[in-house]
C-alpha cells in the first residue's frame, strides 16, 4: 500500500510543477494510443467507458493512477498531464455541476457533508465522500458499472465491520438509476458549457480573504499567458496587520473555469484551488499550504479592468453600537459615496483609491444589531459589516475537528480553530437559529480531556500543543509511546477551550479535537 500512496503523490496533478511544458501531443491521438486497446468495440468510433463518464481533472487523475497502478497502463508524466487536460476539457463537469462539492477539490478541512439522499449516503459515504459521487457524471450502465468494479477491486466491502448490516453489492447495482437521475452523463449545463468560447485568465486581478486569526488581507495577482491554458502568477498580498508578501509561480485552467496554481510565497509553496465565475470575470476558491493543505483561507478574485467595480473585504468586519472605529472597504474599480448600512454613519473619509477607501464610521447607540451590506457608489458583492451592542456566546469554528499525528514519512496534520462572537438575538437564549453571528474574535486557546477516559489517559498530555494564540493545535509524533498507559500512541480525544474577551466582559467557548491516526492513503478527491 505504502508504495502505491508514494506512487500516487509523485505523479498525477500533485505534480503539475512542471506545467507549461509539453503538453503538446494530441488528446485523443493518445487516447487511441494507450486506451483504445481495452476500451473500443469492433467498428464503432467510440471509446467504450471513457465516453460514458465525465469529471474533474482530480477525477480523471485518480482514473488514470488506478489504469496504472491496476491495469499497467503506464503514461509518460507529460502525456498523463495532457490526458487528464485533454479529458477534462472534453469529458467535464460544467461550473454549476461542481458547486455544491467545491470543498472536496479545494481540500477544506473538517467539512460535514450534506446528504440530500438517504440511499446515496448510507450507501456512498462509508469509506469516501459523497463528493467523490457528485464530481462525476455518467449513464445508468457506467453507475452499475462502477459498483461491479467497487465489489470486484475491495470484495471486502461486504463483510469488513460497518458494511456488513446490507448486501451492498445488491443494493449498489439498484441505485444506478437514483444516481444516474441525480449526476447524469447528458446535461444542459455541460452541453451549453462544452460549446462556451472561454475567456483568457491572462490579466489584473484584484483579490481578498481572511486568515484564520491573522485577519483581512488584499492584493493584486498578475496574470500572463505561458502557453494554452497556462500562465504565470505574482501576488502582492497586504495585511490588514501590515505585512506584505510576494509570491510567484504557474497555473494550469482546466475545462474552462478550474484554476489550479502553484506559488511560492516568501518562501512557502502555496496551491490554489480556484473556480472561475461563467463570464470569466472573477474567481473564488481556497489558497493552502502544497504540504499541509489544512493550514489554508478562502479567497476571492475580481478582474482588474474598466467597468468592473466590487466590494471585496471590508475590515474590521463588526463595530460595536455607540462606538467610533476606522474602516477600510477593499475592491476595484471603487468611486462614490461608501454605505455601510443602516445606522452607522461616515465621519470622514481618511483616504480612497479606487482599490482602497479608509473611513471613520460610528454606530449609533439605538441602530438594530445585525449584519448590513457594504456599499460603494453602486459596488457591492455580499461583503458585510456587523453591528453589535454585546458578545452573549462564543462557538468554535469548527465545532468538531480531526488531528493526526505524524513525523516520518507522513507528516502531522494540524487544526486550526477560531472563536466566533454571537448575540443570542430576539429571543434571548445563546444556541437557538435566531443568534447573531457577529464575528471571529482574538481568543486565548488551550486543550483539555474531553471526556473520563481522556483524562485517564491523559490526552492532554500526550497528544500534541494548541498554540495559546493562534489556535493552531500541532499534534504530537506517530508510534507508540512508552511514557504513556499501555504504551499506546499518541492519539487523544479533546476539547478545545477558547476565552474572548469582549469590552471587560470574559466569555468561553468550547469545541472537539480528535487526534487520530495517520492517513495513509491521500487521494486527489477524499
Ligand atoms: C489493459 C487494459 C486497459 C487499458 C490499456 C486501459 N484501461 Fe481503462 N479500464 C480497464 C478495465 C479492466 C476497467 C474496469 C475496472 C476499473 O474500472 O478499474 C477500466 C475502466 C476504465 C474507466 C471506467 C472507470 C470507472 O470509474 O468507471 C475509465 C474511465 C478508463 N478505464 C479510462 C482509461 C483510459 C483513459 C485509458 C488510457 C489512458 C485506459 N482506461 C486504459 C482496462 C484498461
Ligand atoms: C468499501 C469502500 C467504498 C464504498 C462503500 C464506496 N466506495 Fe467508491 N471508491 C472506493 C475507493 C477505494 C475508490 C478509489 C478507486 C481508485 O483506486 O481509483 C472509490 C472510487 C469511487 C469513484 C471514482 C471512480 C473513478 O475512477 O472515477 C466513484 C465515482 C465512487 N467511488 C462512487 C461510489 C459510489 C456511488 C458508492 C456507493 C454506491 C461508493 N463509491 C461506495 C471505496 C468505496
Amino acid at each position: 500500500m505504502r508504495i502505491t500512496v508514494q506512487v500516487f503523490l509523485a505523479t498525477g496533478l500533485l505534480s503539475f510543477g512542471l506545467i507549461g511544458t509539453a503538453v503538446a501531443a494530441d488528446g485523443e491521438a493518445l487516447l487511441a494510443e494507450n486506451c483504445a486497446s481495452c476500451h473500443s468495440v469492433e467498428g464503432s468510433k467510440q471509446l467504450t467507458r471513457i465516453d460514458a463518464q465525465r469529471k474533474t481533472p482530480e477525477g480523471w487523475t485518480m482514473t488514470l493512477f488506478r489504469m496504472d497502478v491496476v491495469q499497467g497502463v503506464k503514461l509518460s508524466n507529460a502525456d498523463r498531464r495532457t490526458l487528464v487536460k485533454h479529458l477534462s476539457d472534453t469529458r467535464g463537469m460544467a461550473p454549476s455541476e461542481t458547486a455544491d462539492f467545491r470543498y472536496i477539490l479545494e481540500r477544506t478541512p473538517n467539512v460535514v457533508e450534506n446528504t440530500t439522499n438517504e440511499n446515496i449516503s448510507g450507501m456512498c459515504t462509508r469509506c469516501h465522500s459523497l463528493a467523490r459521487a457528485g464530481l462525476q457524471a455518467r449513464t445508468e450502465e457506467e453507475w452499475r458499472l462502477l459498483a461491479h468494479q467497487h465489489l470486484g477491486q475491495w470484495p471486502t466491502t461486504e463483510y469488513q465491520a460497518g458494511g456488513r448490516d446490507r448486501e451492498w453489492f445488491k443494493l449498489a447495482v439498484e441505485l444506478a438509476p437514483t444516481l444516474a437521475r441525480e449526476y447524469p452523463l447528458e446535461t444542459a449545463a455541460w452541453t451549453e458549457w462544452a460549446a462556451r468560447e472561454k475567456k483568457s485568465m491572462a490579466g489584473s486581478w484584484r483579490i481578498a480573504g481572511s486568515v484564520p486569526n491573522r485577519g483581512v488581507f488584499t492584493g493584486h495577482m498578475l496574470v500572463d499567458e505561458t502557453g494554452t491554458d497556462t500562465y504565470s502568477v505574482e501576488t502582492m498580498i497586504d495585511y490588514a496587520d501590515g505585512a506584505k508578501e510576494i509570491g510567484t509561480g504557474g497555473a494550469i485552467v482546466y475545462t474552462g473555469f478550474e484554476w489550479r496554481a502553484r506559488i511560492n510565497v516568501e518562501g512557502v509553496s502555496m496551491s490554489q484551488v480556484f473556480a472561475a465565475s461563467e463570464d470569466g470575470d472573477a474567481m473564488a476558491g481556497r489558497m493552502f499550504r502544497t504540504t499541509a493543505d489544512e493550514l489554508g483561507f478562502h479567497v476571492t478574485a475580481v478582474r482588474e479592468t474598466d467597468g468592473i467595480s466590487e466590494v471585496l473585504a471590508v475590515s474590521p468586519t463588526h463595530i460595536r453600537a455607540g462606538s467610533t472605529a476606522e474602516v477600510t472597504v477593499s475592491g476595484t474599480g471603487l468611486s462614490g459615496d461608501v454605505s455601510l448600512g443602516e445606522g452607522v454613519v461616515i465621519q470622514t473619509v481618511l483616504s480612497a483609491t479606487p482599490t482602497r477607501i479608509k473611513v471613520k464610521a460610528t454606530a449609533t447607540e439605538d441602530t438594530p444589531v445585525g449584519p448590513r451590506a457594504v456599499k460603494v457608489g453602486t459596488a457591492e458583492n455580499e461583503v458585510s459589516i456587523t453591528v453589535y451592542e454585546k458578545a452573549d456566546s462564543i462557538r468554535i469554528e469548527p465545532p468538531f475537528a480531526i488531528a493526526r499525528v505524524g513525523g516520518g514519512s507522513t507528516p502531522r496534520v494540524q487544526a486550526t480553530f477560531e472563536a466566533v462572537a454571537y448575540a443570542n438575538g430576539a429571543d434571548g437564549q445563546p444556541g437557538t437559529d435566531d443568534d447573531i453571528r457577529i464575528g471571529a474574535m482574538p481568543a486565548v486557546w488551550s486543550v483539555k480531556a474531553f471526556d473520563e477516559v481522556a483524562q485517564a489517559m491523559e490526552d492532554a498530555k500526550f497528544a500534541g500543543v494548541m498554540d495559546a494564540r493562534s489556535g493552531i493545535f500541532t499534534p504530537a509524533m506517530a508510534g507508540p509511546n512508552q511514557a504513556r498507559p499501555f504504551s499506546t500512541n499518541n492519539a487523544g480525544n479533546l476539547a478545545v477551550v477558547a476565552i474572548v474577551n469582549d469590552d471587560g466582559q470574559t466569555l468561553t467557548g468550547e469545541g472537539q479535537l480528535v487526534v487520530t491516526v495517520q492517513r495513509w492513503n491521500d487521494p486527489p478527491i477524499r
